[in-house]
């Protein structure tokens, strides 16, 4: 059985080498309109594309809104839905969602780890992708040492259950501190952000991992194309 994922994306991937293992989790960090939706459009895409089982947490939007963005890709995902590979979790709707499976009560952190544990194992046995877009959303209301534990042994679960798992962070929502601990707890970190050159604003992704304190990374500049999604164009060596 193959054991490695990608993001189907060209540029990022060749410098994964091996790839991401099942089992792993991967944080995605960015502020507002970065571009981190798409990017776990990306990831679902190359999922499905390659046998993975889906599973999208919508927080911050309505399931629809990631549904629209597939299909502007040509992915067709009803179809996939229809076939159990694609499965959303509305963690957006305060109440009355439509959807099979349903999050709202925000106040208790421990009701979506049950309902997370409940859902993924419905699909135990496969290869499974999660997304979670934005976990920090779900972590708004936890005080901190809520949110480590949840962290703690959600991460662990996941670890056990050979999950790949991207969890999104709005920049800000959770303290800097915590973001630090949490940081440590993920394989691999995409800090992604706009910077400016002389003429403009670019984009950026940073891919690297907590070693010894310190982050370690690959810088690439990126684009959004409505035809091609993210579109890495050049590396620009090792960052701090
Ligand atoms: N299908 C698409 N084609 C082109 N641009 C898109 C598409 N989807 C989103 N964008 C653009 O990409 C940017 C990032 O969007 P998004 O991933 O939703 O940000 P974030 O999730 O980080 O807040 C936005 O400026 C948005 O207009
Ligand atoms: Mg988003």
């Amino acid at each position: 059985m193959r054991k490695a994922a990608y993001f189907g994306i060209e540029g990022l991937d060749r410098n994964l080498g091996k790839g991401v293992s099942y089992g792993s989790q991967i944080a995605v960090e960015g502020d507002s309109g970065i571009g981190k939706t798409v990017l776990a459009g990306e990831f679902i895409k190359e999922g499905l594309r390659c046998g993975d089982t889906c599973i999208y947490v919508a927080c911050d939007e309505p399931p629809v809104a990631m549904r629209e963005h597939l299909l502007s890709f040509k992915v067709g995902a009803p179809a996939y839905e229809e076939m159990d590979r694609l499965i959303f979790i509305d963690a957006y709707e305060e109440s009355g969602s439509a959807e099979k499976y349903a999050f709202s009560d925000h106040r208790h952190l421990v009701k979506y780890y049950v309902l997370e544990k409940e859902v993924l194992r419905c699909y135990a046995g496969r290869r499974v992708r999660l997304v979670v877009d934005s976990l920090s959303t779900l972590l708004t209301m936890a005080d901190t040492s809520e949110v480590l534990e949840f962290h703690r042994t959600r991460i662990k679960q996941l670890r056990k259950s050979g999950v790949l798992a991207m969890d999104i962070f709005v920049n800000g929502v959770l303290e800097p501190r915590v973001m630090t601990i949490t940081n440590h707890l993920y394989n691999l970190i995409i800090k992604m952000s706009f910077t400016s050159s002389t003429y403009s604003s670019l984009r950026q992704l940073q891919v690297g991992k907590v070693k010894s304190q310190q982050f370690v990374s690959s810088r690439h500049i990126f684009t959004i194309s409505p035809l091609y999604g993210i579109v890495v164009a050049a590396d620009m060596g090792v960052g701090e």
